[in-house]
């Protein structure tokens, strides 16, 4: 999904618009068509000109408590220009989008949780190998610089001197409806993903209702965006999510944080830049560089250095901390084997494997695949069945097994 244009028609090409997050963790949600610009409270008040002190205030922070950053695409940009390659890049200074690693430093990101997207269009289709591969690529990207390390532990990450690299896989869609593949992902080191992206998955709706514009009937948080459970909300900057026009500035972005700490109070809050996921950022927060742009003026409207420590770096380490403690609880229980019905799964490309009851178990080194060689693709299985002699067996085996699931 492209990010909306002021008259509310598709912008033109550009990488599709991330919504933010949805922290492993949970949260995302912001929208917050309360900050119209121009009725804004900052936007009434004269502009004050950057004060010296409050920047260096910001840095001085920010060198304290570097950004954990919840959401960056740029392992997307790498994929749409170089393919994945990395031999012919250097991400030092990265020049095709709004990231790089030497910006990354001048803008004080100490954590950064590289999102594994593939669009929509994907799912149903080859939407997991797509996500492989950038999961592939974020990992090799780690590797091969001398100032990234991967992490995938609160611990790690708050003790590493290098930018901590993180996964977050954004979108359900990625997963084809598959537990196994949600265990899979988190052994090759994923730490968050995000439910939905613009697009249903057979199990979670979108909040993106309708296309555009986002969010169309939502003023603030919605209930899920609420404080229920101590997640984050990780406030994206982009400008076609904060439901902007052109003008937006870093006042604009700044009011959404003052309305969100309203709602919810800033141990709730964090940020998910959403660089390089979509083309427009406000004036004055353009690349990762501009992130002591916002904390200035969060200093100016009067948000304490204990907030913004939360906002930076706090919050995010205390939500991913409880998350480790939810699994380490968890160790005693068995992973869950359910699966979802092939009935309501609607690909064609699904393979339906066969299955059989124990006591109808053919012959011990059988393969199951082995009892129809044209078992493949879902639509195929009719055909198939003449020539299977266990097939309706098989057939009857799966509906009660279906029936047993639902
Ligand atoms: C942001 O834009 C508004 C309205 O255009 C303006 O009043 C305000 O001074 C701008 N803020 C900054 C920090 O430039
Ligand atoms: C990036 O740095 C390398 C090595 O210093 C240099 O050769 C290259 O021209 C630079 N690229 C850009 C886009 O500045
Ligand atoms: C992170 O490290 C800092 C400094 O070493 C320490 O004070 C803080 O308690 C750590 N936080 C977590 C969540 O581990
Ligand atoms: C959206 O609009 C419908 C109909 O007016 C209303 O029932 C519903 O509560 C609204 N949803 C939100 C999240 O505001």
């Amino acid at each position: 999904m492209r990010p909306p244009s002021p008259e509310g028609t598709p912008a033109p090409r550009g990488p599709p618009l991330r919504r933010l997050l949805l922290v492993l963790l949970l949260p995302r949600l912001v929208s917050d068509a309360h900050t119209t610009p121009g009725t804004s409270s900052s936007a009434t008040r004269p502009a004050t000109p950057s004060s010296p002190s409050l920047r260096e205030r910001a840095r001085a922070l920010m060198r304290d408590f570097p950004l954990v950053d919840g959401h960056n695409d740029m392992p997307l940009v790498l994929r749409q220009f170089y393919r994945q390659g990395l031999h012919d890049v250097n991400l030092r200074n990265f020049s095709r989008g709004q990231t790089s690693l030497d910006r990354l430093r001048d803008g004080f990101v100490g954590a950064q949780f590289w999102s594994a997207y593939v669009p929509c269009q994907t799912q149903e289709r080859d939407a997991l190998r797509l996500t492989l591969e950038q999961i592939d690529l974020i990992r090799r990207m780690c590797a091969s610089y001398s100032e990234l390390e991967l992490v995938t532990s609160v611990k790690a990450l708050n003790n590493t001197r290098k930018l901590a690299c993180l996964i977050g896989v954004e979108g359900g869609h990625s997963l084809d409806s598959s537990l196994s593949i949600l265990r899979t992902f988190y052994v090759l080191g994923a730490r968050y993903l995000t439910l939905t992206h613009t697009c249903n998955t057979p199990w979670a709706e979108s909040s993106a209702k309708g296309i555009h514009p986002f969010y169309n009937n939502v003023s603030g948080l919605t209930s899920f965006g609420e404080k229920k459970n101590g997640g984050i909300v990780m406030v994206s900057l982009s400008s076609g999510v904060l439901q902007c026009n052109l003008l937006a500035n870093v006042s604009t972005v700044a009011d959404h944080f003052d309305y969100i700490r309203a709602v919810i109070g800033s141990k709730f809050i964090g940020i998910g830049g959403d660089y390089d996921g979509a083309r427009r950022f406000p004036q004055g927060l353009e690349d990762v560089s501009t992130y002591p742009v916002l904390i200035e003026e969060l200093l100016r409207r009067g948000w304490s250095g204990e907030e913004l420590q939360g906002v930076l770096r706090g919050n995010l380490l205390r939500v991913f901390g409880q998350v480790e403690q939810v699994r380490e609880a968890s160790k005693g229980q068995r992973p869950l084997e359910d699966e979802f019905p092939d009935e309501q799964l609607s690909s064609s490309c699904r393979s339906v494997l066969s299955r059989l009851h124990q006591t109808q178990y053919p012959s011990p080194y059988q393969k199951l695949t082995e009892i129809s060689p044209e078992w493949s693709p879902k639509q195929s299985l009719s055909k198939s069945l003449p020539i299977m002699a266990p097939g309706l067996i098989v057939i009857a085996a799966c509906s009660v097994l279906i029936l047993w699931f639902w």
